[in-house]
């Protein structure tokens, strides 16, 4: 057992360029106000080395001018830059949280966000005044990573001002993520307006700043603005089969609470609410964790991994990680599930299983379900068409109600779900005494009768039936 990591709220990815994986993150070892932001390198993502604080917070202000390693790092900086740097990056009252890096092919610049917080002069007394995002950039993935500026980004577009919309904090970045898209385009993903929104704002070239200045934004060219009222945090996205997923915590402080997530054809278009991808997380605090990242291990073969905090309020340098493997169904929704000591082996299958046969949207008896199906799996770094076995599981089922059965997809281990209903043999008329008074199928008189399934279904309400 070695020495616990220190690199909470972070982000791992494999840098081609050093030929690891290297995980940043917060250190708390001193608790809330930080040491700065560390990095840790892997070659296999289980074993990892300390590379240590590529950004160090300032313990005095006198240390920008006589530590060699800030006098050096900020030597072209005037006194107010200095004091800024200090205002930002200090260990007694800044507030450093959730650093994300991005390598920018173009410059050869390893370029560090975070959520940059703490007291503003305006409210000296509070932790999250200033609500911004910080930058720094660096020659090395190791730092000394040289800070730049700390921003609040974009604001409410006019014409979704009617709705819900908080203008007292416009531009708020606070819990934040990267993201660059296959074309090197790079994005940060923040909770803003009092988290009560989450933007997605474009980058620059160099992706420093903004592509765009606020004032000149345009709403699905520069930036999105996303879930108004939802009060979501901790994003942390990611790109499969074309489709870009970003999974949310919802906004409780250092406790856990349940995960949602978001999919999207277009990172700055619309996003749709897909629920909770926990399966089997009978609390509903997304396996007591918080989301900070998705670990792209191998995305054309759909391995991902999540990566959650477990924090642990009273004690937060002593706050542990929990990785799950992401796994897709036939249809692309996502699932994260709770394994225990697993290995990377257990990211093998977990790719969305295209289904070559179709399956039928309503099965109306159990003898109906396919006994075989084929499907489409990737092996040895490509996809193949193959005939699996499907072991059903079957419920008990109500005659007429529909019912979801779960079967096993054999060769790959992988579940699908359908709908049975179980019709009786020799049905003929069906009344579904449940329905309402003024629902389309209730008026019998009238000869409002379905055809559903093969059965003519009557709905009426029971009182009619009963002559009342
Ligand atoms: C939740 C955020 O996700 C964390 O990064 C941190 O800011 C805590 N809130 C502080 O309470």
């Amino acid at each position: 057992m070695g020495v616990t990591i220190q690199a909470h709220g972070g982000q791992v990815q494999w840098l081609e360029k050093e030929g690891k994986w290297y995980w940043y993150g917060e250190d708390k070892t001193k608790g809330y106000r930080s040491n700065g932001i560390s990095a840790y390198s892997s070659k296999d993502l289980y074993n990892w080395t300390f590379e240590g604080y590529v950004m160090r917070t300032i313990s005095n202000r006198e240390q920008l001018d006589s530590d060699p390693y800030f006098s050096e790092l900020y030597k072209d900086y005037n006194k107010k830059e200095k004091d800024n740097v200090y205002l930002c990056f200090n260990d007694s009252n800044a507030v450093i949280e959730r650093p994300k890096m991005i390598y920018n092919k173009k410059t050869g610049k390893y370029v560090l966000w975070f959520h940059a917080d703490g007291p503003t002069v305006e409210s000296p007394n509070s932790n999250y005044a200033a609500a911004a995002a910080g930058v720094a950039i660096s020659d090395s993935p190791n730092g000394p990573f040289k800070f730049l500026g700390r921003y609040r980004l974009n604001v409410c577009p006019a014409a979704d001002k009617k709705g819900e919309w908080y203008e007292s904090s416009a531009g708020f970045a606070r819990d934040m993520n990267l993201w660059i898209d296959d074309d090197g385009t790079a994005y940060i993903i923040y909770s803003s307006e009092e988290n009560r929104t989450m933007f997605i704002s474009k980058l620059n070239d160099e992706y420093t700043y903004l592509a765009t200045d606020v004032d000149k934004a345009v709403k699905g060219k520069d930036f999105v603005r996303l879930f108004p009222g939802a009060q979501r945090e901790a994003p942390a996205l990611f790109k499969y089969n074309k489709k870009y997923y970003m999974i949310t915590s919802s906004a409780t402080g250092w406790d856990p609470n349940q995960a949602k997530y978001w999919v999207a054809d277009d990172i700055l278009g619309e996003w749709t609410d897909m629920g909770d991808p926990c399966i089997g997380d009978t609390d509903k605090k997304t396996f007591y964790t918080q989301s900070t990242n998705v670990i792209n291990v191998d995305k054309e073969s759909g391995k991902f991994i999540y990566m959650g905090d477990r924090w642990k309020s009273n004690n937060l340098g002593d706050s542990r990680y929990i990785w799950l493997p992401l796994e897709f169904d036939s249809k692309g929704k996502l699932l994260i599930k709770p394994y225990t000591n697993w290995k990377l082996e257990e990211l093998n299958n977990k790719y969305s299983v295209q289904l070559n046969s179709e399956l039928k949207d309503i099965y109306t008896g159990v003898e109906e379900l396919p006994k075989t199906l084929n499907i489409k799996v990737y092996e040895d770094g490509k996809w193949i068409n193959k005939d699996t076995t499907v072991k059903w599981n079957i419920p008990e089922l109500t005659p007429m109600a529909k019912t979801t059965v779960t079967g096993v997809l054999e060769v790959v281990d992988r579940q699908i779900n359908v709908n049975v209903i179980n019709i009786p043999k020799n049905l003929q008329y069906y009344v579904d005494c449940g329905a309402k008074k003024d629902s389309t199928t209730y008026d019998l008189a009238n000869g409002k009768v379905q055809l559903k399934n093969g059965i003519r279904h009557i709905q009426m309400a029971l009182g009619d039936i009963l002559g009342k």
